[in-house]
This record gives C-alpha cells, structure tokens and sequence, in this order.
C-alpha cells in the first residue's frame, strides 16, 4: 500500500520566496494497483514521484511505502528500502552512458543485493526485447530502446512498486503504445504496484486509477 499524509512540498527559490509544489495532498492505494498522474507540466508529477521513491522528503506531512514511513528511515534506511523494494525509470532515462546496456542493468542488479545480477540483467533485458542488444553502450541505441533498459533496469530486481515518469513522453505513437503494454504486461506478472506519469489521457484510462494534479492538489481520483 502507498499513503500520502497531508504531503507538502514547498521549494524555495534563490531569491528567498517559496513555491508551494504540492499542498496537504492525501490519499492512499492498495499495493498491487496501476495508478496513472496527471496533470499540466509543471503540476509537480515528477515531485511527487521523486517523494513516493524517497529521493525527496515533503516540507511536510508523511509518505507511507509499503508500511515504510519514509521519513523516518534515514539515508541508509532509504537507500537499502529503495534497492530492495523500488524500480524507477526516469522522464530522462538516467542511464550511465559509459556503460553497456547490459552493464547497465547488471549494476542495479547490484545493488538490490541479488545472488545472479547478470543472469537476472539478461532476463530482464530479453524481457523488454533487447537480448541481441546488450553489448550496446546508450548512445548505440534508439530512443525507444533507452527506455526498454531503463524499464530492464527498473525490474532487473522484481521491485514490489515501480515507479515511472512519463516512460513514454519521448516516443512516437507505436513504441510509446509497444512500451506501454511491456509495462503493463510486467506490473501484472510482477504483481508489483505500477505508479506511471503520463499527458496522455488513452493510456492512463488504461489503469486501475487516475489522479489528476492540478495547482499543487489532486483534483479528481484521490478520493
Ligand atoms: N529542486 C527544485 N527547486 C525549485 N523548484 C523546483 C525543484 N524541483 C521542481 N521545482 C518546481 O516545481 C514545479 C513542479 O515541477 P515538476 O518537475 O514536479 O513538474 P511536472 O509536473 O513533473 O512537469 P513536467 O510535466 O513538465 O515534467 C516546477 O515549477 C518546478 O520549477
Ligand atoms: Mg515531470
């Protein structure tokens, strides 16, 4: 289950005034759910998924993971809860470009603390369809084909929660499609919760949830 708990989020900017991001948002939702954010650029979605992941604490209020409070379990708490338990593929990918794509997952494998991380890279990166393309360093390799290691990356440790920031905001109509039902296919055989940003409307009516961001509050789907 993940709960927000009156979560604020409040930055201040270098002239010393502050910007209210996300204001006293609560809501819940059972583990194993796909839940779709929306809302304008700018709304906070990243914000809001960088506190679900722990890489950001609130201003205020408490951010409940998996019946971690993660406020409470300090760097090396939250470093280890996100290794074991999170998989996050980011708006900008985030892939370490000096490494191979097969590098790249094998040291999240890492990580996680997993026996086999290469073996567990190669499931992976044969499950988004990239085995002939593991040798390749990122920028061998198509924008779309990125983002399947990013998501190989994000499951290489069969996360309970997966995390994804508009996975498919770089990608034509057919691959963002083709990436969409991969990351479905996987919330469904993983059984892991699916936490997705998107702008687009016809694939997050194709999750269990929709919050809509708006103004720093959700204004539908929290109730
Ligand atoms: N570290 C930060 N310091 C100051 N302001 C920030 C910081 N991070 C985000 N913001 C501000 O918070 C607001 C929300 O940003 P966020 O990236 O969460 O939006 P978003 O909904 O993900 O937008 P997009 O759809 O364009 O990705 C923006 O106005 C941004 O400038
Ligand atoms: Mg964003």
């Amino acid at each position: 289950m993940i709960e927000l708990r009156e979560v604020s989020r409040i930055f201040e900017s270098p002239a010393g005034e502050s910007l209210t991001v996300l204001e006293n948002l609560s809501c819940s939702f059972e583990a194993g759910l796909s839940v779709a954010i929306e809302g304008p650029s700018g709304s906070g979605k990243s914000t809001l998924l960088g506190l679900l992941a722990g890489l950001d604490q609130p201003t205020s209020g408490q951010v409940i993971v998996a019946g971690h409070a993660l406020g409470s379990l300090g760097e090396a708490g939250l470093s280890r809860f996100r290794a074991q338990n999170l998989g996050f593929v980011f708006q900008a990918f985030h892939l370490l470009q000096h490494f191979s794509a097969l590098q790249n997952v094998v040291i999240a494998g890492e990580i996680a603390g997993l026996q086999s991380p290469l073996k567990a890279a190669q499931e992976a990166l044969a499950r988004v369809g990239l085995e002939r393309r593991m040798g390749h360093l990122p920028g061998q390799l198509s924008g779309g084909e990125c983002q399947r290691v990013a998501i190989a990356r994000a499951i290489v440790a069969r996360p309970k929660i997966l995390l994804c920031d508009e996975p498919t905001g770089s990608l034509d109509r057919v691959n963002a499609s083709k990436v969409f039902d991969l990351l479905l296919a996987l919330h469904q055989d993983l059984g892991s919760t699916l936490v997705l940003v998107t702008h687009d409307p016809h694939l997050a009516d194709r999750l269990d949830r929709q919050l809509l961001l708006e103004g720093g509050r959700f204004v539908s789907g929290a109730a």
